[in-house]
């Protein structure tokens, strides 16, 4: 597990859409812990870039993919969700794509280049690969991660063949990982991680809603061999968190995070502002909302407005600081 955790036992999550790059996963391990990059929503030729990058920072790094989704889209919900957006597009004057209806996120292009690059880890979220994908990556020498949010999930995933797991608690900034379609899980991290002890024998990652050393001392007290942290890293500025995101990090004007479909059409966790609580009934339809908003969520950032866009966050929010990833690793090492 040290391979992936580092010396530190702290992992900076992959976190798409901007925060994760190199320069991010390089300090990360530089200052014994590891980090992964985001391979879900970049192209492929973005993701072999920053692959290069990494490889060029000279350490150790992970790499993140989503699982396409495979279940079938309401198109009419969608075309009524875009309706809905149409007043807010024009204020912005922004025009609304046509829905996209495939999830053509690139995944086999990105999976055929980490069977080739091998990094040292490979996690998969969303949903699980295929067991082939699973043995393919394991002979390469990668260490092949999932996340999961119940012990049925871990169960699946441990029969698949990975080598460790991210158990992500929904206090977790971000899209949730839940890929079996149960409620979420309702009791604290420590308890998730200790009912996912009991499904599967694997290496565990303990995630979600972690906001000071004493909860990464907790959730590894139930057995968690180290912890992986996406929102107490978004303030460092080796994160790429764009300036609206960051200044809302920091700001007394939001004052709880929620789950949203809002953005993307998958439940996430966000600072709560005035687009999620409009559209609290968004259609379950990712990515198709994903990139119908995309031209919103860009034009409310152009605009140094955070109403428009999602600013992921889990719920210790207010514990993320402004300090260099290498502190952030040192904090919270176990
Ligand atoms: C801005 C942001 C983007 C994220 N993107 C991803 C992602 O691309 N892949 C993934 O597996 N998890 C993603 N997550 C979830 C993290 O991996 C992790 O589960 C979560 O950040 C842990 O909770 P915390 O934010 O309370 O530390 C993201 C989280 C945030 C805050």
């Amino acid at each position: 597990m040290r391979e992936i955790a580092g010396a530190a036992g702290v992992v900076a999550a992959p976190m798409a859409g901007g925060p994760s790059r190199p320069a991010l996963v390089t300090a990360a391990a530089e200052a014994g812990g590891f980090g992964f990059l985001a391979g879900g929503l970049a192209p492929p030729d973005g993701l072999a870039a920053q692959v290069a990058e990494a490889d060029a920072g000279g350490a150790g790094y992970g790499v993140n993919l989503f699982v396409p989704n495979t279940e079938p889209v309401d198109r009419a919900a969608v075309l009524a969700y875009r309706d809905a957006l149409a007043p807010e597009a024009a204020e912005l004057g922004v025009q609304l794509p046509e829905p996209r209806w495939a999830d053509d996120d690139g995944y086999p292009a990105k999976l055929d280049l980490l069977l080739a690059h091998a990094p040292a880890a490979v996690s998969f979220t969303f949903g699980l690969p295929s067991r082939d994908a699973v043995a393919a990556l394991r002979r390469a020498g990668t260490v092949v991660v999932q996340t999961v949010t119940s012990p049925a999930e871990a169960t699946a995933a441990a029969e698949l063949g990975a080598d460790a797991l991210v158990v992500q608690h929904p206090h977790a900034g971000g899209h949730s990982g839940a890929f079996l379609g149960e409620a979420p899980f309702t009791g604290t991290l420590d308890e998730l991680v200790t009912a996912v002890r009991a499904a599967v024998v694997l290496p565990l990652l303990a995630a979600g809603g972690i906001g000071t050393p004493d909860d990464a001392a907790a959730a590894r007290a139930a057995g968690a061999a180290g912890v992986q942290l996406g929102t107490a890293f978004l303030r460092t500025p080796e994160a790429g968190t764009n300036p609206v995101h960051r200044a809302a990090l920091a700001s007394p004007g939001f004052t709880r995070t929620a789950p949203t479909r809002a953005f993307s059409g998958k439940w996430a966790r966000g600072l709560e502002n005035a687009f999620m609580r409009r559209h609290a009934d968004a259609p379950a339809a990712y990515p198709v909302v994903h990139h119908l908003t995309a031209p919103l969520r860009a034009a409310s950032v152009r605009a140094g407005d955070p109403s428009r866009t999602s600013l992921w966050a889990g719920t210790a929010w207010g514990e993320a600081r402004e300090e260099a990833s290498a502190d952030v690793v040192a904090r919270f090492a176990g």
